[in-house]
């Protein structure tokens, strides 16, 4: 225990870290007492912070039951004029708004200031619009991660279109889908990304897609030079097209209501979804949660080692740190090359002071010893953050004192694609920590814990973690699909935004987030619906039936665990094994891999025929003493040979 610790459990706030810091205990109480209790007050104060072309009057305007969802309804903003324009005509063009550090460590650093980041988004928007896009048009992004990622996206939200940011691990299946879910008719993609030294192969990935699935046009990054095939009158290069756009581009003036950007995630059902952020709640949002929990302060650099694809790169790369003037690292590399020293040596070369990750990194990195992190020099760090996934107290710890030599705060950041920004959290200065619980509220947040029948419980308690008040980061619905909002958030408990998370609140009135309780998994902090693997499974003609199963993991939180049933006529071999691992990270993708395929001639089902999960959960996770009864399956005989093939596995 370090002398930090005053009781058990608790991690006092380091108060050399926290020197200047804007927010007390005292402060953190009154101002989420005055988030709720005179919410439009507190919103439209925060709100005040941003620079809109018709004030807002109608702050919040919602409902859960039936589901409307509006904030600032009546303001009329640009979300990139804030981002970028906004701080180059107060006289801040010359700070640094993005640093990128490439994959290759010898490879070119590039340091954009914000007016250079205005030229070059203007550039980008006004290549958009010579290629036919419009305000309120779909534009798909399949970008590694370089600053042009950034400027298509704030490209499109200055002229108004909406953008749809895809992963660059998903296979062309899968941006073919998504493609056609949002009818994009545009893609802005890269010849390859760089990853760890590997080349991804984007371009390529985004011509099979487009042998399904057609569109007006493609936008190609030149990046790593490699070859590329382009299709005339469809694919262009970006230097080409861009060569002779104008040089301004006035910021389209949007509704707040205007939608933003399309995120697809994964449910527990069907297709990914795609989540949709609306222009002038999510950049309220977004700007307060930056602030406030990473209490950045001016000429700090900032780091969130997330992917633009995801969401954390969305608000925390993009919108959140470049809303606030922020300097933002953007890292296209992985944390272990060339050597698993990588984020500290990217740590001391740039100097970060604020430094945002996963625990599925931290555990890797771990495993690898403290070496690789007391060789460099971290005395710049000032915060720490994780995001995506419990964070078990071994990991928090060792983050704490080895990265954090046992002084910097830790903010565990709880939220999802569908909050759009941090929802628990401790804020440093105000929160002391308890290792493994990501603390308190943000402002203007009201989370309540239900039991299964959604009766309420009080005080210190375990239930299904929902939210009784709308905040204005909140999606505001499904692409072109209303119902399948309203069916996967709001029907579970009516009038509640249902989080698919259980949670335990202690004593002490702190969250700890115990993981999904839902046909969702957690890989390496990447949502993966069990669902969607078993569809790309039983595409495979060999395969009659599957079913998927998170299983504990030691470094990615979470393995993906499958049970495969054959056709009649194929025999199990160490061949198909691996062909059908192959299949399905050519489905979806590599994050997608299975750990396990495990070959039964059965499934465990109920006489009615449903699959019995909560069994094939416990098997995977090789608790086979707690498989509770078993008495209604149709052949009980099923299980026993399952246990039989985990043990011999
Ligand atoms: C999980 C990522 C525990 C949770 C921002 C949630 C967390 C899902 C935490 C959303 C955390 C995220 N502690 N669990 N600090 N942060 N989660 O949509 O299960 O990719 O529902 O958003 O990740 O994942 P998503």
């Amino acid at each position: 225990m370090t002398e930090a610790e005053d009781r058990s459990g608790w991690v006092k706030r380091p108060t050399a870290a926290i020197e200047g810091t804007g927010c007390t205990l005292e402060d953190y109480q009154a101002l989420y007492a005055r988030s709720i209790e005179d919410s439009d007050t507190f919103w439209a104060g925060q709100a005040d912070r941003l620079d809109w072309i018709k004030d807002p009057t109608v702050i919040a305007n919602w409902s859960y039951d039936p589901v409307s969802i509006k904030w600032f309804e009546d303001g009329v903003l640009n979300i990139c004029h804030n981002a970028v324009d906004r701080h180059v005509a107060a006289g801040h063009g010359a700070s640094t708004a993005l640093i990128f550090e490439p994959d290759d460590p010898a490879g070119e650093v590039r340091r954009i200031t914000y007016a250079e980041l205005q030229a070059e988004v203007i550039r980008m928007a006004n290549t958009l619009r010579k290629m036919g896009v419009t305000k309120g048009d779909r534009v798909t992004i399949y970008m590694p991660m370089v600053p042009e990622g950034a400027f298509a996206m704030l490209a499109c939200a200055r002229i108004g279109a909406i953008h749809s940011v895809i992963f660059g691990g998903f296979s062309p299946e899968a941006i073919a889908g998504r493609v056609e879910d949002c009818r994009s008719d545009w893609i802005v993609t890269a010849d390859e990304g760089l990853r760890g030294g590997k080349r991804i192969p984007l371009k390529a990935n985004v011509d099979a897609a487009l042998d399904k699935v057609s569109v007006k046009a493609v936008l190609v990054l030149r990046h790593t030079g490699g070859e590329v095939a382009m299709t005339a009158g469809r694919d262009h290069w970006y230097h080409e097209l861009s060569a002779d756009v104008a040089a301004d581009c006035p910021c389209e003036p949007m509704q707040a209501e205007d939608p933003l950007f399309i995120l697809y995630t994964s449910g527990s059902t069907g297709k990914p979804k795609g989540v949709l952020h609306t222009t002038g709640g999510y950049a309220v949002w977004t700007e307060t949660t930056f602030r406030h929990v990473f209490d950045y302060r001016e000429g700090e650099v900032f780091w969130c080692t997330a992917d633009i694809g995801w969401v954390t790169g969305h608000s925390y790369i993009v919108y959140g740190p470049l809303l606030n003037r922020a300097t933002a690292l953007m890292f296209e590399g992985v944390p272990n090359y060339p050597d698993h020293d990588r984020f500290w040596q990217v740590c001391d070369k740039h100097q970060v002071n604020i430094f945002y990750t996963a625990p599925t990194a931290i555990r890797a990195l771990m495993r690898e010893g403290e070496g690789h992190v007391t060789k460099h020099d971290l005395s710049s760090l000032r915060l720490l953050g994780s995001v995506g996934e419990p964070i078990n107290p071994e990991a928090w710890r060792w983050y704490h004192d080895t990265v954090g030599k046992g002084e910097l705060p830790i903010v565990d950041t709880w939220w999802q694609t569908e909050t759009g920004g941090v929802m628990i959290t401790t804020l440093p200065g105000a929160h002391d920590m308890k290792p493994g619980s990501a603390g308190r509220p943000f402002f203007g947040i009201c989370p309540q814990l239900v039991d299964a029948e959604g009766e309420v419980l009080d005080g210190a308690a375990e239930g299904n973690l929902c939210i009784t008040r709308s905040w204005p980061g909140q999606a505001r619905t499904v692409y072109g699909d209303h119902d399948r909002f309203v069916q996967t958030y709001f029907s579970t408990y009516s009038g509640k935004y249902f989080t698919g998370d259980g949670c335990r609140r202690d004593e002490d009135g702190y969250y700890w987030i115990t993981g999904r309780v839902d046909d969702v998994i957690n890989v390496s902090g990447h949502r993966m619906g069990t669902a969607e693997v078993e569809s790309a499974l039983v595409l495979h003609p060999n395969v009659s039936e599957a079913a998927v199963v998170g299983f504990p993991h030691d470094i990615k939180g979470q393995g993906i665990y499958c049970y495969v049933t054959l056709n009649a006529d194929v025999a199990e071999s160490e061949d198909l094994t691996a062909e059908l691992r192959a299949h399905v990270r050519k489905e979806i993708g590599p994050i997608a891999t299975p750990d396990h395929l495990h070959f039964t001639p059965g499934l465990p089902k109920t006489r009615s025929g449903k699959i019995m999960r909560r069994i094939l959960r416990k098997i995977a996770e090789n608790d086979h003493g707690a498989l509770g009864d078993t008495s209604t399956l149709a052949d009980p005989g099923v299980v026993d040979a399952l246990v039989e093939g985990r043990r011999n596995r």
